[in-house]
């Protein structure tokens, strides 16, 4: 007898909220209504943007249809930078009740903040996602995105408490207690990052336990990119469904896009709140559906910090709705600053980690390392094999294969080192998987 996954059975419509399958008519004049409001709410009170539009020569009432987007002026890190740390909120400080910060590569952190009702709205979509993710009323779930600063821990908390589940603070770190917990509470939900789920599907198996019989049931992972092949590995060896969740911090946090478990087919937009487009990023040039560039967002009703037309540096395309009425985003291919230029090569990790999952001796942790001879930037990928395999096949031909599919599939020549089992740092959170050691440019 076939046991059927209710929770990959779609959802019925009275527990959706009515939006997620209105008509696209609908969706699209609830949205001119609010970006009429949002640009007003900006422009009115962020003397930053104001500026930026009259350099620009474009005033709020010269928005009629939701295309004259396009003649507003993008908003980048930089001006976040710029207005360091509250002078890009909107309201008085009395209102804002939270603020977020997210680390950038370089200088100082980017500062949100959040009025009572961007709270409340955060809460809303996050619950949504991960009723997407097919997580329901009066389950557990397991946060170990970190809390702090960062967005992932407590807009993961807000919205499984609002969608009515149990949650667990996990937090980050700590892998044997999170084991500890997951064995002791049995969550059917895990929020996490990817790479930081198999560290703990990898401790698991060490400490001799059968992941695949533990109780969780579905894990919603992002705040990285991850592919395909990630996805399968990761749902093969927990027994879970794999879902996405998109978002970041100066848009919301998570809970900006999430995948339906029912489709898994690219992670659907809360575009009642979060209006995207697509664009060229060399040209700024918006760029018609279906088309790969540039994500970049518009909120339509955050109060503290709205953004217009953040430039996310994340690069996808849009696709029309399927589980929802809502537009898609494809999985993130790579954020276009992670993109390697290899001897004129574009490269993402993203690529790198495809290969390298398509051997079953190789482990998924792998780090690139970028280096300079002279004029030519050289790549080096560091990846481990799995325990099993290491005793069994030699480093040396195993490296040989993932070089000669690189340069098959990607076109480039790198050097690959195939490392011992456990020997490649593990991230908490985030995972670096490119280490620049090239000489900074002055
Ligand atoms: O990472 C928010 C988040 C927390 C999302 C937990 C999902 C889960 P930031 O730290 O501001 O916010 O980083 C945002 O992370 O621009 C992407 O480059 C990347 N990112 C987030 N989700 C995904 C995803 C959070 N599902 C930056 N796939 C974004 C690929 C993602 N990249």
């Amino acid at each position: 007898m076939t046991v059927i996954n209710t929770r990959r059975v779609p959802p019925s419509r009275d527990i959706l909220d009515p939006i997620e399958f209105a008509s696209r008519d609908e969706i699209a004049a609830l949205q001119l209504e609010r970006l009429r409001w949002s640009l007003r709410h900006a422009y009115d009170n962020v003397e930053h943007f104001r500026k930026k539009c009259m350099v620009k020569g474009v005033h709020p009432d010269d928005l009629k249809t939701l295309s004259d987007l396009s003649k507003f002026p993008f908003t980048t890190k930089d001006d976040l930078r710029q207005t360091y740390p509250f002078d890009s909120f909107a309201v008085p400080m009395d209102q804002v009740v939270r603020v977020h910060a997210s680390s950038g590569t370089t200088g100082k952190p980017t500062v949100v903040g959040y009025t009572q009702n961007d709270v409340d709205m955060w809460a809303t979509v996050m619950a949504r996602s991960i009723r997407a993710a097919g997580g329901r009323r009066g389950d557990k779930c397991h946060v170990a995105y970190g809390y702090g600063l960062f967005t992932g821990g407590l807009g993961a908390h807000y919205g499984a408490e609002r969608l009515g589940c149990t949650v667990i603070p996990m937090s980050g770190g700590q892998t044997e207690k999170q084991i500890q917990l997951i064995q002791d509470f049995k969550p059917e939900i895990i929020m996490v990052t990817p790479s930081y789920m198999l560290v703990i599907a990898d401790e698991m198996e060490r400490l001799g336990l059968d992941s695949k019989a533990c109780s969780l049931k579905i894990g919603i992972f992002g705040a990285e990119p991850w592919t395909q092949a990630m996805r399968s590995e990761i749902e093969a060896r927990m027994g879970i469904d794999a879902v996405d969740i998109y978002g970041l911090s100066e848009v919301i946090g998570p809970g900006v896009a999430n995948e339906c478990i029912e489709s898994k087919d690219g992670l659907h937009i809360w575009e009642d709140h979060f209006y995207p487009e697509i664009i060229d990023p060399e040209t700024g040039e918006v760029l018609p559906d279906g088309e790969l560039g540039e994500l970049v967002f518009t909120s339509l009703t955050k109060e503290a910090m709205p953004v217009i037309r953040y430039r996310t540096r994340d690069l996808t395309r849009l696709m029309p709705g399927t589980a929802r009425s809502f537009r898609r985003m494809g999985k993130i291919t790579g954020r276009s600053d992670d993109m390697l230029i290899i001897r004129g090569v574009n490269v993402f990790p993203t690529q790198i980690e495809e290969l390298i999952l398509k051997d079953a001796r190789l482990a998924p942790h792998y780090q690139l390392e970028v280096t300079r001879e002279g004029h030519l930037d050289s790549l080096t990928v560091n990846v481990e094999m799995r325990p099993d395999a290491w005793e069994q096949a030699p480093a040396g031909a195993v490296a040989k294969d993932l070089k000669h599919h690189i340069k098959s599939y990607i076109g480039i020549s790198t050097a690959v080192n195939v490392l011992a089992p456990a020997t490649i740092e593990r991230s908490l959170g985030k995972a670096r998987r490119v280490v620049d050691k090239r000489p900074k440019e002055v």
